[in-house]
């Protein structure tokens, strides 16, 4: 089989479906370069549950079920530390406007029956003194967990390399380019052209920052929040890296520019004045794979016998990354059972409901 992306989700498939004792070939010009390699690596069902994405939410919280599993199974096939970390997240206002903001949120994700719980001021600053004594409350998603999406990359990368997968460097014009009995596309904002499905380019600029003396950062929860209107998050990482991120952005470039970078250092300073001291040692921007509903696309691809799709993460690949792959390859060692045994989390992430929208690919 061939995977066309090598990055988080392709690499994964690719190792699950290599395991399985399939024959894979992964084929990306520079594997572990898009969104994957630009990526916080926050694992949040519960706080990136958004208003009226209730079908997401739920793959969001199957797929961070299979995190710790998943996490435990490739650092033992890879021996690579994934970065993977179980403080969990808070989520702070910075002023009253910020935390009215925040709440309306946490009461949705709280009547999901999601694990958020609000904290008294003093409670948030005894889990994390390094917040500025203005931020004026929060709440925590114990179960928001996180890891390094390049570390996670290397990993998978190795594992899939170990179990037998091959990686090709060179890009893919068109699937008829491949020659295989079944090929996956995950290749991120690339599958449009591929497919015709509607995958648009969302950008995200992010930075990263680092402690002073080569020291741990000096909070240890992520912090996501919002401080004067302006949504921010912070990952902070044991080896001494802070993310900060990130703009949404319906635009198709990668350049960086200074307002992103004043806006989001402006907002991560106003929430954890200590960070003002961190080196900046870098300014990214990325693509995310974003759909009409956000939510991702997984499946076969409507008259491609053979052909399998695995795109449209938008906000939420590295947490889908596990689900993914194991939906996924069940699909490739089943095929071709019928879809009505395929798995009921796919309902929602079918290519077909994109049927109307799709472009020749
Ligand atoms: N999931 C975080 C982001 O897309 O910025």
């Amino acid at each position: 089989m061939a995977v066309v992306g090598g990055g988080a989700v392709g690499l994964a498939v690719a190792w699950r479906c290599a395991a399985r004792g399939l024959r894979v070939t992964v084929h990306d010009p520079a594997p572990g370069s898009g969104a994957s390699h630009v990526a916080a690596g926050m694992l949040s069902p519960v706080a990136e549950a958004y208003f009226g994405e209730r079908e997401l939410t739920g793959l969001l919280v199957a797929s961070a079920a299979r995190w710790p599993a998943f996490a435990a199974e490739l650092t033992a096939a890879s021996g690579v530390d994934l970065g993977y970390r179980t403080e969990g997240t808070l989520v702070v206002g910075l002023t009253g406007d910020d935390l009215a903001e925040a709440q309306r949120l946490w009461s949705y994700q709280r009547d999901l029956g999601l694990p958020i719980s609000p904290l008294r001021p003093s409670e948030l600053r005894d889990r994390e003194p390094a917040l500025a004594t203005r931020v004026r409350g929060g709440a925590v998603a114990p179960g928001d967990h996180q890891v390094d999406p390049r570390r996670l990359v290397t990993a998978l990368r190795t594992a899939a390399e170990r179990a037998g997968a091959t990686l090709v460097t060179g890009a893919v014009r068109a699937l008829s380019d491949l020659d295989a009995r079944v090929t996956v596309v995950a290749a991120g904002c690339g599958a449009a052209a591929l497919t015709g499905l509607p995958v648009r380019p969302v950008k995200g600029q992010i930075l990263r920052l680092r402690a002073p003396d080569g020291g741990p950062p000096g909070f240890r929860h992520v912090v996501r929040g919002y401080a004067d209107g302006e949504p921010v998050y912070l990952v902070p990482r044991e080896d001494g890296e802070v993310v900060v991120g990130a703009t949404v952005e319906e635009r198709a470039d990668t350049d960086v520019t200074a307002g992103a970078v004043l806006r989001l250092l402006r907002a991560a300073v106003d929430l954890v004045p200590e960070l003002a001291e961190y080196e900046l040692v870098e300014a990214t921007a990325g693509l995310r794979p974003g759909t009409p509903d956000n939510a991702p696309i997984i499946g076969p691809l409507p008259g491609r016998p053979g052909v399998l799709v695995a795109t449209g993460h938008h906000r939420h690949g590295i947490v889908l990354t596990p689900l993914t792959a194991d939906l996924v390859t069940e699909l490739v060692v089943a095929e071709p059972t019928a879809p009505a045994t395929a798995d009921p989390l796919l309902a929602p992430c079918t290519p077909e409901r994109f049927a109307g929208q799709r472009r020749p690919g």
